[in-house]
């Protein structure tokens, strides 16, 4: 098996691109020493050393692929297994047109393979473009769509039919945790059921997080996760975070968190009023591969004129892949008012 080798300030990134370029090979293990981590890929990387190895194969994937060896080819496997995802004990699946005559066998053995999965639903139709919510329909196990979810120490319950919810922003909320100090005023816009103030609010107890939500269901299980895990530092507020930012929260924050990647760009001139000078504002948004910072960095700027305040750019990052040739990406700036 091929490997290439990162340094480890560079992982996550790479891992990231290596997914969206279709390049990483799940069936094998990544493993790691005290400098670098070796993942597995499909073809030699530019820029980065590949060795070959005997490497090991994942324990998830290889018994799924033993039930199903006999019902789909690799290739047929290869694209069911990259379109799924687990949040608490329900699998969430994205089934191909093709394989749709054969997905209870799928759903079942996915099932038979991870026997802490207890529900199968499938994504159907489009998701809703304000509050990013995707139809599912469970096909295989017990018949809800309710969990309870585990991230850094904070549980959180949800509804994957009701609310939006990604586990693939884990990391990006241990980041920015890690980035918090101590007695900052937090706005957390578009805040879900209360991730991003949950892992937060866990390192940081200190700070004084006001998170905003628009869906009320999502509301409803921030301020169930916000009991569930005592965190007496989060405020929830349900409406608009247009409205409630320009209301009540006007040069409020030392930190101001937008993930909302399709049009969190239409919300700059409401964070640009809620920071502080100093503030730091985390914008997310989906971009091409190809120059991913360009489009959102020059709305940046040309908000903060409007606004009359200065802006620095302090990070820029892949966060995840999201669809062929599109990423995820995170900018950091700070706010100079
Ligand atoms: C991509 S999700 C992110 C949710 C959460 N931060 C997470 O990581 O799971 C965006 C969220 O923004 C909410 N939303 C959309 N427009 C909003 C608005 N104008 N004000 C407040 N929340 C909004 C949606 O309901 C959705 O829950």
């Amino acid at each position: 098996m091929l490997f290439i080798k990162v340094p480890k300030k560079n992982a996550e990134e790479v891992k990231q691109r290596l997914i969206a370029e279709k390049l990483y090979v799940r069936d094998y293990k990544t493993f790691h020493d005290e400098e670098f981590v070796y993942f597995p890929v499909a073809k030699e990387v530019k820029g980065y050393e590949a060795i070959e190895m005997e490497g090991e194969k994942s324990a998830k994937t290889k018994k799924l692929r033993e039930i199903l060896a006999e019902k789909f080819s690799d290739e047929e496997f290869e694209d069911l297994v990259t379109a799924y995802d687990v949040v608490g004990d329900i699998a969430i699946v994205e089934i191909p047109e093709e394989f749709e005559n054969r997905e209870k066998e799928f759903a079942n053995a996915l099932l038979e393979s991870n026997k802490r999965l207890k529900v199968v639903a499938k994504k159907l139709g489009k998701v809703d473009t304000e509050l990013r919510i995707r139809p599912l329909k469970v096909i295989a196990g017990e018949n809800r769509t309710e969990t309870l979810y585990t991230e850094h120490g904070c549980c959180m319950r949800l509804d994957v039919a009701k609310v939006y919810f990604s586990i693939r922003l884990s990391h990006e909320r241990k980041r920015i945790a890690g980035l918090v100090k101590p007695e900052e005023n937090i706005l957390a816009l578009f805040a879900g059921v209360g991730p991003f103030p949950l892992v937060i609010s866990k390192k940081q107890p200190t700070t004084k997080i006001i998170a905003i939500e628009l869906n009320p269901e999502a509301v409803k299980y921030m301020k169930e996760n916000i009991k569930l895990n005592k965190a007496k530092n989060i405020t929830a507020v349900e409406g608009d975070a247009r409205k409630i930012v320009l209301e009540k929260y006007q040069n409020f924050a030392d930190r101001i968190l937008m993930p909302l990647p399709r049009s969190a760009d239409k919300f700059l001139d409401v964070a640009l009023a809620g920071a502080k000078d100093g503030c730091i504002i985390h914008i997310y948004n989906f971009a091409p591969i190809e120059n991913p910072y360009d489009e959102i960095e020059k709305k940046i700027f040309d908000e903060a004129k409007k606004a009359g305040v200065e802006v620095e750019i302090v990070n820029r990052k892949i966060v995840r892949p999201y669809a062929p040739k599109i990423i995820q990406v995170v900018v950091d700036f700070r706010v100079r008012k």
